[in-house]
């Protein structure tokens, strides 16, 4: 592997407990992009589904509130602290019945059975040939199924108006992270190629951003929390931090009382969903 395939396939953010607290606080205000993506790609009922780098669980979870106790939910995912967690989650949420959660690494991953739809989400671009894997991963799915991704874009340089600069320059640090390990920041934008390269139909896309600013808005604790989370290894790549923000458990407030001030409304990341059917001869 070269240096940059090893870079991506170590997962960028890690699994400390920092970040699987990121991932819990980020779940739940990513979660109504998920549905949306999910439903519209056509999960239904019944259905059974393979979620790809299923970390702590939460796709799994949504797509088995999707497929209801008559379908079948599989979650792969390489770490195995993090499978664990969404083991007792699973068991805790009462999805047990319904979803499994196996230890397995995507890229060597095998099975015999035929999934009626493929669904990712924050998973591909980690991946060292994205489309390579997706192809590969798209070849468990039945012909007729479904594939589905979702993937976000934090390239945005323009995150607030009235320009807010606390916002904007901590917001500008979850784009520098990507760019150190050589991840594209924009994945989200390159789904559509993904599809294409990975030899699947076209897809159709929809994407939305996360935006707030009122006092209270879920917006703050995720910035907060995803700086936090990720201050360690902005340090370790050379990213300055910016000047006077104390990255700790004080963030959030400090972003939010810098928002009231300046009036703005806030952008927090794109979110894209890309998805599309198979047809029943090959791929097409
Ligand atoms: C950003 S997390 C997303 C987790 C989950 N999909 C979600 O949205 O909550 C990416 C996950 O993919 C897993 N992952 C990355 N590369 C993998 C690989 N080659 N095989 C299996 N899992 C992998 C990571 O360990 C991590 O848990």
């Amino acid at each position: 592997m070269t240096e940059l395939s090893d870079r991506r396939s170590a997962y960028l953010l890690g699994h400390s407990a920092l970040e699987r607290r990121r991932l819990l606080i980020q779940a739940s205000y990513v979660r109504p992009w998920t549905v949306r993506f999910l439903r519209r790609a056509g999960l239904r009922e019944g259905m059974s589904v393979l979620d790809i780098g299923s970390g702590l669980g939460d796709v799994s979870f949504i797509a088995a509130e999707i497929v209801g106790p008559g379908g079948q939910v599989v979650g792969l995912e390489r770490e195995p602290v993090a499978v664990q967690a969404a083991r007792h989650r699973a068991e805790a949420g009462g999805y047990a019945g319904t979803v499994r959660f196996e230890n397995a690494d995507l890229t060597d991953f095998d099975t015999d059975q035929r999934f009626d739809a493929l669904v990712g989400r924050f998973v591909l671009q980690y991946l060292p040939d994205p489309a390579g894997a997706l192809k590969r991963l798209a070849g468990f799915v039945r012909p007729g199924g479904i594939v589905v991704m979702h993937d976000m874009d934090v390239s945005n340089p323009d995150v607030s108006f009235p320009t807010c600069r606390i916002w904007n320059d901590c917001y500008a640090l979850l784009g520098a992270l990507f760019r150190s390990r050589g991840i594209a920041p924009d994945f989200g934008r390159h789904l559509t190629r993904v599809f294409l390269d990975a030899g699947l139909p076209w897809p159709d896309v929809d994407s939305g951003a996360m935006t707030g600013g009122r006092p209270g808005s879920a917006v703050f604790t995720w910035l907060g929390s995803a700086v936090q989370a990720v201050e360690p290894l902005l340090v370790q790549a050379g990213v300055a931090l910016p000047e006077g923000v104390a990255v700790d458990d004080s963030l959030s407030a400090e972003l939010e009382r810098a928002v009231q001030r300046s009036r703005s409304m806030v952008l927090g990341n794109t979110h894209y969903g890309a998805w599309a059917r198979l047809g029943y001869l090959g791929t097409e």
